[in-house]
């Protein structure tokens, strides 16, 4: 039987750090209030890496890409197919993926951008997974990369406190050996006002709001409820139980939507893992880099089955499951 396997994990983050004491200064100049407490005790943030201006999705991704790429043991050149899962893309087109084939030196594979906001990397795993089954491609370098800063309203206390920036990837290569077992994604267009960026450029002008707008609670009660039917659907789907996954890879947006899935699952604090403390919400880039930063560090090895989430603007959220 042939599987797709994750061989090679990278995550980049621009290197500017901004604490909450520092963004609670920042909000301050502008006559907002906030503070560390409010944002760990409501978000579980500490931190977010913000890119200086003018450092791109592109940029970001081709760093991570390179870093997953040497972890993999390939050279770029065995790269076929190319999927930037983003909604900071560089330009409206070409696509991101475009600009890191060029920016990593190859040419002639498949690249395109996938838009599912922060559930842009369980889409992009998906599809890649499928491409790969169906005999279209070989080898993929599968990205999340963004700049979420750029599309904040910086005076916006409710959203820009929540948010920052980088890029992760994994190569995904052909394998004889079970690697993703089963994924599930789901969208509900209905809901597509409760997080959104509403504007858009048309004839040469900004037309409407361009920043991230969000009804955070509306996004935290539809979270919660669709991932944890997403993680049953697709645990059945692999013919395991929840009891047999090893880490839950779960998108970093809010820690107490992390904790109340992982209660509701069962799953014991130990086997999720969370970065939002440091990087916050990094939208399509959150899950690659958590699962980077978990396998650098030596808690997911070899073997391990790991549930990857994402849940985001659309409405839209799926999961992902693969033996590591
Ligand atoms: O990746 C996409 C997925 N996104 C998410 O999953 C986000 C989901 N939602 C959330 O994480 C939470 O809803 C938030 C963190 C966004 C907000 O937490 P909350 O507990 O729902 O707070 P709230 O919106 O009900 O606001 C409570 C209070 C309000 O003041 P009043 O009306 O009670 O006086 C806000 O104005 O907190 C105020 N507030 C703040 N205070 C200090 C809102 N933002 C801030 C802030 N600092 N940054």
């Amino acid at each position: 039987m042939l599987y797709t396997k994750i061989i090679g994990t990278g995550g980049y983050l621009p290197p500017r750090i901004v604490s909450n004491d520092d963004l609670a200064v920042q909000l301050a100049e502008q006559g907002l209030e906030t503070s560390d407490q409010w944002i760990t005790e409501r978000t579980g943030i500490r931190q977010r890496h913000i890119a200086d201006k003018g450092m791109t999705s592109s940029q970001l991704g081709t760093q991570a890409a390179r870093l997953a790429l040497a972890d993999a043991g390939i050279d770029a050149s065995e790269i076929d197919l190319i999927i930037v899962a983003t909604s900071t893309p560089d330009h409206i087109f070409p696509s991101t993926a475009c600009l890191i084939q060029d920016q990593l030196g190859i040419s002639g594979g498949a690249a395109f951008d996938v838009q599912a906001v922060c559930s842009g990397f369980v889409y992009a795993l998906t599809t890649a997974d499928a491409l790969i089954k169906s005999g279209i491609a070989n080898n993929a370098l599968v990205i999340g990369a963004e700049v979420f800063s750029s599309i904040l309203d910086w005076k916006d206390r409710g959203t820009c406190v929540l948010f920052g920036d980088g890029a992760g990837a994994v190569v995904l290569s052909k394998s004889s050996e079970p690697g993703i077992l089963a994924a599930q994604l789901n969208a509900d267009g209905s809901q597509h006002g409760i997080l959104c960026t509403a504007g858009n450029v048309s004839y040469g002008e900004v037309v409407g709001d361009p920043f991230l707008r969000m009804d955070g609670q509306a996004v935290f009660k539809f979270a919660v409820n669709a991932l944890t039917k997403s993680a049953q659907n697709v645990t059945a789907k692999a013919q395991l139980e929840l009891s047999e996954i090893d880490w839950m890879v779960p998108h970093q947006a809010n820690v107490r939507i992390i904790n109340f899935i992982g209660r509701k699952l069962g799953m014991p604090t130990e086997k999720v893992v969370v970065t939002l403390d440091k990087h916050a919400n990094t939208s399509a880039a959150s899950v690659p880099l958590a699962l980077d930063a978990a396998r650098k560090d030596g808690r997911i090895q070899a073997g391990n089955v790991v549930l990857m989430q994402g849940v985001g603007g659309g409405f839209t959220w799926g999961s992902v499951l693969a033996r590591m």
